[in-house]
């Protein structure tokens, strides 16, 4: 393991990160308790996330062991640099894995890179928990239906981004996709799951092409925990007038609760009130407090970084 300052890697021009896309990452943060405690959360699911993602792109896996101890070791290094509780600002931990081995053809490299790096990120919402207007898209995809979709590598995201950056101009927060085959059921909203509340049911969407969030499963458990019924099944796009609450969901911002999901080739809205709904409020105040040490951990999410 190497410990460094510097903010730039030396790097072969012909890595295989850089002309074939061999590149995965991850996203999670280090949270500052009300006990002042530092806490990870369920970083066991990015550490088997990032061995998927590895697999699908036939990079070198990295064991839970050197995950964990490298987030610890630079979160820890930068204690200082950690938000304190009550400001809704967090250290984001990035781990990184490239091809860093040279091909000129194209096969998997020989040799990988693991690297991780943190770096404070402000609340996500400045002014409190806040509903955002999102833009459905039919003439961009993300991921092929047996492609990458549920795999965090990189060119997930440079695919989406003419799509992402339309819906910004337009003034949305974010793009919805569909299924790539049919344009029939939701898939994902842009680098955050969807879900919708009726009947008393969290409902989410099961899809091939979507990254399995490790928000998302965990407010399932919550809504169980909570007396909700779940359901993760294909959602049919006719199917957004009937919630009664909509909201896209990840570790950035735990819930965007939606407002309006506008239909960027037809014009069609359909809205969902400018104030966040009683179950996405609950959800997220829920999922906030156990990040946070606030609320019992009864699931064993939380990881306390001793010694900060
Ligand atoms: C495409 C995509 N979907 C969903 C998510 C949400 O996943 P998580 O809850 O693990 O942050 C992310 C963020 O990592 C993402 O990039």
């Amino acid at each position: 393991m190497e410990i460094s300052s510097s903010e730039y890697i030396p790097i072969h021009i012909a890595a295989t990160a850089l002309h074939y896309g061999q590149e995965a990452f991850e996203g999670l943060k280090a949270y500052s308790g009300k006990d002042g405690k530092v806490r990870l959360f369920r970083w066991q699911e990015n550490a088997k996330r990032m061995r998927n993602s590895a697999n699908g792109v036939m990079m070198a896996e990295v064991s839970d062991e050197v995950f964990y101890n490298s987030v610890v070791k630079v979160v820890k290094m930068n204690a200082r640099f950690i938000p304190p509780y009550g400001t809704g600002a967090t250290l984001y931990v990035r781990p990184l894995l490239i091809g860093s081995g040279p091909e000129v053809g194209v096969k998997p490299a020989n040799e990988y890179l693991f690297m991780v790096f943190v770096t404070p990120v402000g609340p996500y919402f400045k002014g409190g928990f806040k509903t955002v207007a999102i833009e459905v898209v039919r003439d961009f995809d993300r991921a092929a239906p047996l492609g990458t979709g549920s795999i965090k590598v990189g060119g997930n995201y440079a695919a989406g981004m003419r799509a992402s950056e339309r819906a910004h101009q337009g003034g949305f927060a974010s793009v919805l996709f569909l299924d790539a085959l049919e344009k029939k059921y939701i898939d994902e909203a842009g680098p955050a799951n969807f879900f919708g509340i009726k009947n008393n049911t969290y409902i989410t969407p099961q899809s091939e092409s979507i990254l399995p969030s490790i928000t998302n499963m965990s407010l399932e458990q919550i809504a169980r925990d909570l007396g909700l019924k779940v359901e993760r099944r294909p959602v049919p796009f006719e199917e957004l007038s009937s919630f009664e609450e909509a909201g896209a969901c990840g570790t950035a911002a735990i819930i965007s609760p939606i407002k309006k999901v506008t239909d960027h080739s037809t014009g069609e809205t359909v809205d969902y009130g400018d104030e966040p709904g009683p179950v996405s409020t609950k959800l997220y105040q829920q999922l906030r407090g156990i990040q946070e040490g606030s609320i019992e951990d009864i699931h064993g999410w939380t990881t306390v970084i001793e010694g900060i």
